[in-house]
């Protein structure tokens, strides 16, 4: 067997080449050696540079920098620059790499027109995956991209644009007018000003709360090849463009399975609360051995441990519910869920720890933001990496993707009149 032109020796117990046949396990590690079948059941499909995880030591790199460093020493601006340029800013790198998306954020008047058609109750993913792919009419000419610099402009076109629209979608979806960019704030604080601005004379964002807000964006930057990152890439390995590419991204991740998890685990403390709210009863359906309850947003599929975004965003969760100093009763239950699956030995062994998508719907219900908003939020975290995914997957020129099918149907056999 031979992998990028190297002979390797792999822990093969028959000679099929099947996932029975090989010990998993061995080839932790071993990168490329999961390439065998690309796009079919879990196993590769693309060499990266940007983000790596691995879920058995609970351990995310965004380009070889830990999670942990990240987020506590960096802002979503640097963040955004390291995920799609692969290095770390100057301050005057990172001074025109602001520049750049400032000069972006005016949306095209017919954008507004689209905005207003929907009518009040659209699912604001459905407004936020239309209005980036209409994007694409209003920015023809960053479509056909083929050199560094044109990609360059794509992307920082969609960076500035994006956070207007997924305001607006939260304006929308609350029936306030609509807000303008204030490209004096930072990308965080303006987007932040853009949900919640109320216009009242002097406003401005509580600090701390932007500052959680920040981490939040930080922790869901990227996360290697999930859902939405691979539909990105496919999708863009057409050269459907930039606006198209992730406008898919953002129809993959509004799934309750990928981004709208954090959506789901508010429904089900709603739900918990409608039948009066008792905690200890749901840790004991959710260890029921015929039927067990499932807790959303705890345990991930790719973390056999802690999700290591999780542990950072507790510590904002904490923070904003004690800046805010909130009493809610949904907020009562989160905590209680989390300190018994925390304490509880069913849960230690089962490690169904509270993931992120626990303690981000948990913040975002406290900053008032509606719940099917969260995905949005989540969707303005990700923009970064997916673009860098996006790039990345051009700059190496990936021909078109074809994931390989195993088929399983009906051998050939002659037609029969019905
Ligand atoms: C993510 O951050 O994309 C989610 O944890 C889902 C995943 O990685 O599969």
């Amino acid at each position: 067997l031979s992998y990028d032109g190297k002979e390797l020796e792999l822990p093969v117990s028959t000679g099929s080449m099947d996932e029975k046949s090989i010990d998993v396990s061995k080839l932790r590690g071993a990168t490329g050696l999961i390439t065998m079948d690309p796009g079919y059941k879990n196993t590769g499909s693309c060499e990266s540079k940007i983000t790596f995880l691995d879920g058995e030591e609970g351990k995310l790199l965004y380009r070889g920098y830990p999670i942990e460093q990240i987020a506590d020493q960096s802002n979503f601006e640097e963040v955004m620059y390291l995920l799609i340029k692969g290095e770390l800013p100057t301050q005057e790198q990172l001074d025109g790499f602001v520049a750049d998306i400032r000069k972006n954020t005016e949306v095209a008047e017919e954008i507004v027109t689209m905005l207003n058609a929907f009518p009040q109750g659209s699912h604001p993913m459905a407004i936020i995956s239309s209005l980036t792919s209409a994007l694409s009419v209003f920015n023809a000419d960053k479509i056909n991209v083929a050199t560094e610099e044109e990609m360059y402009e794509a992307a920082v076109t969609l960076l500035g644009q994006f956070p207007v629209i997924a305001a607006w979608s939260q304006r929308k979806i609350k029936g306030l007018p609509l807000t303008k960019s204030d490209n004096s704030l930072s990308y965080v604080e303006n987007f932040y000003q853009m949900l919640f601005n109320d216009g009242s004379e002097g406003y401005k964002a509580d600090p701390t709360i932007v500052d959680a807000f920040d981490k939040l964006l930080i922790l869901h930057a990227d996360h290697e090849q999930n859902c939405s990152a691979s539909t990105v890439r496919l999708v863009g390995s057409s050269h459907a463009g930039i606006f198209a590419s992730i406008a898919a991204g953002i129809s993959a991740l509004w799934g309750p399975l990928h981004g709208g998890a954090n959506q789901a685990v508010l429904e089900m403390l709603e739900a918990i609360q409608n039948d009066g709210g008792d905690v200890a009863k749901y840790i004991g359906k959710a260890k029921d051995k015929e039927d067990p309850f499932r807790l959303m947003g705890f345990g991930h599929r790719v973390y056999k441990n802690f999700d290591p975004r999780a542990r950072i965003i507790k510590v904002a969760a904490d923070n904003v519910l004690s800046t805010l100093g909130i009493e809610d009763p949904i907020l009562d239950i989160a905590r209680g869920l989390e300190q018994a699956c925390l304490e509880d030995d069913y849960f230690k062994a089962r490690k169904l720890y509270p993931n992120v998508d626990f303690y981000s719907g948990i913040i975002y219900k406290a900053l008032q933001i509606p719940t099917e908003m969260f995905t949005v939020m989540f969707a303005v975290g990700r923009l970064p990496g997916w673009i860098a995914q996006w790039m990345e997957m051009r700059q190496t020129n990936q021909p078109i993707g074809r994931p390989r099918q195993l088929y399983t149907g009906a051998a050939t056999r002659d037609y029969v009149e019905m």
